[in-house]
């Protein structure tokens, strides 16, 4: 007899295929179908933004709130894209379209103290039986926007269940100003340095990182880096006084939507046995940024947000010379609108040579995987990364920094191309790294197929979160 499946409650603001901003979307779209694989039954709360309620606003309604900070709220239950969902459908902090945390001005909303808030307190009511008929073991919280989930269980009376915490991006601590604590419903008793407080604010990525049963990041480097003054962002103290209750857990990619042999997005399929296809799909890049038909030319790509994590300002610095390898670029990215003018400058002053477009484009992305001979990440730090997993997939030649998870999935020399010093004469030099081992054919192309050989699948990660959840479960 098989056993019952654990019920777990996972809490994200965003979920791909709903609503994305990032990694974060992907993980939280792609971890609970591998976890039903290891004998986990995953149930995600997140907001009822309208992208939400739009596949879900006919669910069954299974709890009603009079009041959660402000308004009206209740809990709709459901499924959308083979997950099993929560909707937090509150419409005084959730009915806005567009990113979930900024505005039209592109600034931050003015109450996401409170929007995130909301969603913590619910997934701490949800973990203590609040729902009828459903009952979590244990509840798995996601970077700084469910860092309080741990607070409101931790402080909503005895025996809560355990938590998982797992941080994303330390970058992104969510601050906010201790006046807010009556109105967000926490005691004053929690605001001390080791519960939610964090230099005089309420910190919410604070409260994940100090009160969850256990915390991960999404890479064992990471994990390690933060531990360190340089990678700790404040928190490395913590961190280090966390001991065994912090590790990491590398991220894996969906590799049914991430298939070159079926992926309906790009120009033709391939695989490692038959590459035939790679050259349609290049071809077709080539065209759809106006570049050159080259077929020598070393085509690299970039597929990012454009933001200080990802440093791609090194690669703006060594443009001319990545030109003078006879190269051509492709980039697909949006962000900071400094970094966004000067690649467009860049294309417009290269046509045929550099292909820029500014935005986000799902299948875009995918298409620039299939077609590019070579993906770059220069990382200033990157807790795991997914695109240079995608590129692995897709028998494109990864050159990235080693920091975090890009250290822990790309092997220099044999998969792809890894540099240490992060400068543009690093990314210079790992540039015509790249440029040496295309000039053999035969060289280049066993490095994307080794790539292809490698499992970037959620199965094994999967395990290790089913092992995590089982042995705070078993110790509670
Ligand atoms: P981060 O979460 O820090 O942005 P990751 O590499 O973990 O970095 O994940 C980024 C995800 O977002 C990947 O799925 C990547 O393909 C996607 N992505 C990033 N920028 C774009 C873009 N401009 N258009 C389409 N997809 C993008
Ligand atoms: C964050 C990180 C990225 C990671 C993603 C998913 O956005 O920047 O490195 O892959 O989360 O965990």
């Amino acid at each position: 007899m098989t056993p019952r499946p654990l019920p777990v409650l996972a809490v994200t603001s965003e979920i791909f295929p709903l609503v994305k901003t990032g990694g974060l979307a992907d993980v939280a779209g792609a971890l609970p179908g591998a976890l039903a694989n290891e004998g986990v039954a995953v149930t995600t709360l997140v907001p009822g933004y309208p992208a939400v309620l739009a596949v879900l606003g006919k669910a069954r309604p299974v709890l009603d709130i009079t009041d959660l900070f402000g308004g009206p709220a209740r809990l709709l239950r459901g499924k959308a894209s083979g997950l099993d969902l929560l909707a937090l459908d509150a419409p005084h902090l959730y009915a806005r379209d567009g990113n979930p945390y900024l505005g039209p001005d592109g600034r931050d909303w003015p109450d996401n103290a409170r929007r995130f808030a909301a969603l913590s307190a619910m997934a701490a009511a949800i973990g203590r039986g609040a729902v009828k008929g459903y009952r979590p073991r244990l509840v798995h919280a996601h970077d700084w926007q469910a860092g309080l989930t741990a607070a409101y269980l931790y402080h909503g009376g005895p025996n809560p269940p355990p938590s998982v915490f797992t941080v994303h991006n330390l970058a992104f601590q969510g601050q906010f100003p201790a006046s807010l604590l009556p109105i967000l419903g926490l005691p004053a008793s929690g605001f001390r340095f080791d519960g939610f407080e964090h230099h005089g604010a309420i910190g919410y990525l604070k409260a994940g990182l100090q009160l969850a049963s256990h915390v991960t990041t999404v890479s064992p480097t990471y994990a390690n880096e933060i531990r360190t003054e340089a990678g700790g962002m404040g928190f490395d103290g913590l961190l280090r006084y966390r001991g065994a209750s912090l590790s990491g857990i590398l991220n894996g990619i969906d590799i049914a939507i991430w298939n070159p042999e079926t992926d309906p997005l790009i120009a033709a399929p391939f695989s490692a046995d038959n590459l035939k296809g790679r050259a349609a799909c290049r071809a077709a890049i080539q065209q759809r940024f106006g570049l050159a038909p080259d077929r020598k030319a070393l085509l690299f790509g970039v597929v990012s947000r454009l933001s200080w994590q990802k440093d791609l300002d090194l690669l703006a610095d060594a443009l001319d010379d990545l030109l003078a390898l006879g190269a051509q670029l492709v980039l697909l990215g949006a962000g900071e609108p400094a970094l966004e003018q000067r690649f467009r400058q860049a294309a417009d002053l290269h046509p045929g040579r550099i292909g820029v477009r500014v935005g986000y484009d799902e299948a875009l992305a995918h298409q620039i995987q299939a077609g590019v001979d070579a993906l770059i990440v220069p990382s200033r730090f990157e807790p795991c990364g997914l695109t240079q997993l995608c590129a692995l997939r897709y028998g494109t030649v990864p050159v990235v920094s080693r920091v975090g998870g890009l250290a822990d999935t790309v092997e220099d020399g044999i998969t792809g191309v890894v540099f240490d010093a992060l400068t543009a004469d690093g990314l210079r030099g790992a540039l015509r790294r790249t440029a040496d081992l295309f000039a053999t054919p035969r060289r280049f192309a066993a490095l994307g197929r080794a790539g292809m050989g490698r499992d970037v699948s959620w199965h094994g990660p999967a395990r290790q979160y089913a092992d995590l959840y089982r042995a705070l479960v078993v110790a509670h």
